[in-house]
């Protein structure tokens, strides 16, 4: 996917390639966020005259379509009426489109197994659903396990967590309030869905003037973290800088010298972590390591084993250096639809924070 970057670049030679580099990027996101076709927004009259700028804006888009394609097999119905509706607006479709029409089935498709997943935050108060709010689309597998890991599909509670944060996000501004993040890191990330959904909603609200915000996604098995860096590359070739990064981080090792932080992360996100009790004093431990004074940890754990579940409480309540605030995650976003395959199960946050001294 490397060329779209250059392809969706504003390339500085005039105002009609920097309107429809952003009109094309625009159309690449919201392919990916597969918004419903009559919803796309696409200016009627990007490449109406025939001319040699509108055959230079009608190779933009092909290549703007063929970069999300590449990566991103979307379903063969949505395919064509998304070909029909862009032809619609064209005034003389050329031999790059019709080579983009007789190219469908030459993109890279999910592998066996996996399949492609969009997640959309919506902040309260939007009225349109489908374009507003921020939305990524993850590779993730349709089993339980797959590759002797769990980390290659995304479970509830990080759906839970990632939209509840949002929410927290989008209610006070990370730029306009002091206490928003500018640092997160993500424990056992699996697909991603938390940190790329946060990441996304902070770049909304990103300015350039501001200090970058640092996303951080990590994870330790070797097959998870290369599908989460896929899921990165995926949905951040298409985005404006900054991108979230992905690193490996092993509970059960010291934190790696270069993703420490003296001053520790803003925020410390982890869903689904709490699953084998011997590993929960590590896991603890690498919290413990990235908490600074001023920051705050959000745990959202699904409690399958009521027994697994109690050893943690007992874990955080007992350490004399943490306030524990504990939140059924499930009321919180109770009137959200959420819902994927743990309903069965509660789902509790825990905040931490720094006892201070
Ligand atoms: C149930 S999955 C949750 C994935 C993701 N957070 C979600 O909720 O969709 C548990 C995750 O913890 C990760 N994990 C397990 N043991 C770990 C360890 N020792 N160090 C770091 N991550 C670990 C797994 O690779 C997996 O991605």
């Amino acid at each position: 996917m490397a060329s779209s970057g250059q392809g969706l670049e504003s390339g500085g030679d005039g105002h009609g390639a920097g309107r429809i580099a952003e009109t094309t990027h625009s159309l690449a996101l919201q392919i990916l966020a597969a918004v419903p076709v009559l919803r796309l927004d696409l200016p009627a009259d990007w490449c109406q005259e025939a001319t040699e700028e509108s055959a230079r804006d009608q190779a933009a888009v092909v290549r703007a379509v063929q970069d999300v394609w590449q990566y991103y097999p979307a379903a063969a119905a949505y395919r064509s009426r998304l070909l029909k509706r862009i032809e619609g607006t064209l005034a003389e479709p050329d031999e790059g489109w019709y080579n983009l029409l007789s190219d469908g089935e030459s993109t890279k498709p999910a592998e066996p197994g996996f399949q492609f997943r969009t997640f959309r935050h919506c902040p309260a108060p939007s009225k349109d659903r489908a374009a507003a709010g921020t939305s990524i689309t993850l590779h993730e597998c349709t089993a339980l396990t797959q590759q002797g890991t769990t980390g290659l599909r995304t479970w509830d509670a990080a759906v839970m967590l990632a939209n509840h944060l949002c929410d927290t996000l989008c209610s006070s501004p990370a730029r306009t309030c002091p206490t928003g993040p500018s640092s997160i890191l993500e424990l056992g990330a699996g697909t991603g869905v938390v940190g790329l959904l946060l990441a996304g909603t902070l770049n909304k609200q990103w300015h350039p003037k501001d200090a970058q915000p640092c996303v951080v996604l990590t994870d330790y098995h070797e097959a998870v973290l290369a599908n989460l860096t896929r899921n990165a590359d995926l949905n951040w070739t298409l985005q404006p800088e900054p991108r979230p990064t992905c690193a490996s981080i092993d509970w059960r090792n010291p934190m790696p010298a270069h993703l420490a932080r003296p001053e520790g992360y803003d925020w410390v996100v982890a869903a689904d972590v709490v699953f084998d009790p011997q590993l929960l004093p590590d896991l603890l431990d690498t919290i413990l390591a990235a908490l600074g004074s001023k920051s705050r940890a959000f745990i959202a754990t699904t409690v399958r084993n009521p027994d697994t579940f109690a050893t943690w409480c007992n874990l955080l309540e007992s350490h004399p250096d943490l306030v524990v605030c504990t939140h059924d995650l499930r009321a919180l976003r109770a009137g959200h639809v959420d819902l994927q395959s743990d309903h069965q199960f509660d789902v509790f946050l825990h905040e931490l924070t720094r006892a201070s001294p």
